[in-house]
């Protein structure tokens, strides 16, 4: 199974993707990873571990439609079976969900439909849950409403920042997102 990665980030989930790729427990091939902008940690990561990169830089474009259009020519000219979003922080245009129907994989660190969004893990700590959690899911047009594959609970502690809850939710995120790429490539 060819994947393709799109980060904005530090991309550490998809380090433990490519850490299970190389350790034999992933049969998967991660063809590429692309981002949003330049000088991100997930692409620096990967072009260290020898995997191919591309920016398309969303602030280079004057128009979103131009942005939407560069960015879906980039991933089909590596002709992946699936697109991971993985801490890709846009919503990528409608063209781009219709050319990978159920082959476009998000992860969102919050029990979806409860707190969507950019700040799922702030959001969840202010309204003062005990559980929290991960989803990862098929991205549709919506933000964060695309059918759920797998979630895991992860509980709130006493004395947590969101820094603290997101670094135990992105533990639960890796293992998720991991098991769930097992099952696709089976
Ligand atoms: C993950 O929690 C993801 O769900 C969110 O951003 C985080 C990505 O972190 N959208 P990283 O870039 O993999 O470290």
């Amino acid at each position: 199974m060819r994947i393709l990665v799109l980060v904005s980030g530090t991309g550490s989930n998809l380090q433990a993707v490519i850490d299970a790729v190389d350790a034999g427990e992933l049969d998967i091939e991660i063809v590429a990873v692309g981002a949003d902008r330049p000088d991100t940690q997930g692409v620096a990561r990967s072009a260290a571990a020898g995997i191919p990169t591309f920016v398309v830089d969303f602030k280079a474009f004057a128009q979103r439609a131009d942005w939407d259009a560069a960015l879906l020519a980039e991933v089909r000219s590596f002709e992946p079976d699936l697109v991971v979003s993985s801490g890709f922080m846009r919503i990528v245009g409608p063209d781009f969900i219709a050319a990978f129907p159920q082959r476009y994989l998000n992860t969102h660190p919050a029990l979806l439909p409860a707190f969507p969004g950019a700040h799922g893990v702030r959001d969840a700590l202010a309204y003062g849950v005990k559980v929290t959690g991960c989803t990862v899911m098929y991205a549709d047009a919506g933000i964060d409403t695309g059918p759920i594959i797998a979630q895991r609970a992860v509980t709130v502690l006493d004395d947590d920042t969101e820094a603290s809850l997101h670094e135990r939710i992105k533990v639960a995120e890796r293992e998720v997102l991991i098991e769930v790429l097992a099952g696709l490539a089976r």
